[in-house]
């Protein structure tokens, strides 16, 4: 309401930060939080493994050193970009709710950027300074040491981000009181940051038998030993995270049914919510039969063995992100905000007035038949346009069809009818927020959208104009009136 809207109807707005989203997590639980533990176990492996005039076992260090070149360039590159990239995106579509949560996380915020930055200038000094490490021992033990070092930092900017995704969630006792502390130690937290600690270590294992085949030959003698080292890296982090992935999946019902307004009972959350059980049964049995094949026939592993199980954890992971997008609706701030951007709170006001007289980007101050159409599409860019597109992904028109017939033509009553009460059948849909005539404009507007084939453009490409009742010589006139 307070920002012009950004809005790519070809796609959806929520598929765009989805999909940086998920690149990134593989990125960096895979890659970084996961990986770079794992490379420094190995790189200290390699040194155990060196002879008395030796600093490492040459032969070994060198694999090792491939394997984080690829977490070197993938992370500093795609991981780094795709990071930002989800703040710039979910900004850009959902503005209000970045604006409240820097508000509550500056300080968390501003500490991890900083972390951020130092982790990219780490990865760096560790992955530059391999080969001159290898120069005497001394050298080569501080560099593990770093890579230790590296490792906690890693995890530190997990763990600052992880906090404000379970405050997305459930901020807890900050809707009472609103303090950082309060929103820092929200519920969803620590079973949260508990779970992806381990899972990222599982991870970063998948990510680790799958270099080794590609960096290693059939008949290398150093392969069966690294691909044993990963089995068993896996084999430990596997149970933490089974048990973790159950604790935060037993948390997330109760917090969402005690805490939350709206029920979660519905048909796309049981069925999210299965899907996600049996994927994580299948991806962790099948990553845990591959670690328990290869300690047993360590010589007798394909290419194709070690894909099936990395494709599946990160299948896992995916869904894993999708679901806790999901449950989150109609809020994208847990009890706070919906996820059309207005608050709760504001509803009353809302509704009694209409959103378009408090809403900061329209022309219409008064619904008319001339501007009816205008004002429909405002009002579905505020209220609709953050989850359903006009002809995309999600279509408004689509989802109508479906309850009414698909290519017939809509009906406005119908739509009028419906709208109200969309939140009671469809609990993960926020409730209506305008007034009637905001309804039957926005009616209109659908039924325009459907009979017209047009696409709704976001303010990018149609420009936004400021609600002429905001203007400074409004407020004067105004003022001048009254006295
Ligand atoms: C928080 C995101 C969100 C907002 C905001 C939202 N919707 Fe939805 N809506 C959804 C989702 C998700 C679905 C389910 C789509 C599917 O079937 O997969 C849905 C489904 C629907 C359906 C079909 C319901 C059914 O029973 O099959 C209608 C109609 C609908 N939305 C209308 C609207 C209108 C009108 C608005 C704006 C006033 C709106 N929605 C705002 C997320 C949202």
């Amino acid at each position: 309401m307070d920002f012009p809207l950004f809005h790519l109807d070809w796609l959806n707005d929520r598929f765009l930060i989805a999909m940086i989203a998920i690149i990134h997590v593989f990125i960096n639980h895979g890659l970084a939080v996961g990986f770079i533990p794992y490379i420094t176990l190995l790189e200290q492996k390699g040194v155990m493994r060196g002879g008395p005039d030796q600093v490492t076992d040459l032969a070994w260090d060198k694999m090792v050193q491939r394997m984080m070149m690829v977490g070197f360039v993938i992370t500093t590159t795609m991981g780094a970009m795709t990071g930002v990239g989800i703040w710039f995106s979910a900004a850009l579509i959902s503005p209000n709710s970045i604006g409240s949560l820097i508000r509550v996380f500056y300080w968390g915020w501003f500490t991890e950027w900083i972390v951020f930055v130092l982790e990219v200038i780490f990865i760096m000094i560790y992955f530059l300074t391999w080969k001159n490490s290898n120069k005497s021992l001394r050298a080569k033990q501080r560099h593990i040491r770093f890579g230790w070092f590296l490792s906690a930092f890693s995890w530190l900017t997990m763990a600052i981000i992880v906090a404000i995704l379970g405050f997305m969630m459930d901020p807890g006792n900050w809707i009472e009181e609103h303090s950082f502390i309060n929103g820092l130690t929200n519920p969803i937290y620590l079973p949260q940051l508990l779970f992806r600690t381990p899972t990222a270590m599982v991870i970063g294992g998948a990510f680790g038998f799958l270099l080794i085949m590609l960096f290693t030959k059939k008949e290398s003698p150093i392969r069966p030993t690294a691909m044993k080292t990963t089995a068993i890296w896996t084999l430990l982090w596997l149970p933490m995270s089974i048990l973790a992935a159950i604790h935060y999946y037993n948390v997330i019902p109760e917090a969402m049914t005690a805490n939350m307004s709206t029920a979660v009972g519905t048909m796309e959350f049981e069925l999210y919510y299965d899907i996600l059980k049996y994927i994580i049964l299948v991806a962790t049995s099948s990553l845990a039969l591959l670690a328990i094949w290869v300690l047993w026939k360590p010589k007798k592993v394909n290419l194709i063995m070690v894909i099936i199980p990395f494709v599946l954890s990160l299948g896992f992971l995916g869904i894993f992100e999708r679901v806790r997008e999901f449950i989150r609706k109609p809020y994208v701030i847990g009890d706070y905000m919906y996820s059309n951007l207005i608050r709760e709170e504001d509803y009353p006001l809302l509704q009694r007035d209409g959103i378009l007289k408090h809403a900061t980007y329209t022309r219409i101050t008064e619904i008319t038949d001339e501007n009816k159409l205008e004002a429909g599409r405002d009002v579905f860019m505020i209220a609709c346009s953050r989850c359903h597109t006009s002809q995309g992904i999600n279509s408004i028109i689509y989802v109508f069809e479906k309850m009414y017939g698909i290519g017939k033509p809509l009906d406005i009553n119908g739509m009028k009818a419906y709208i109200p009460n969309m939140h009671n059948g469809r609990p993960y849909m926020p409730p209506y927020p305008g007034n009637e005539e905001e309804l039957d404009a926005l009616a209109h507007y659908i039924y325009y959208l459907q009979q017209s084939g047009t696409a709704l453009e976001g303010s990018q490409s149609a420009g936004s104009q400021l609600n002429p009742t905001h203007s400074v010589e409004h407020f004067i006139e105004q003022k001048s009136k009254q006295q």
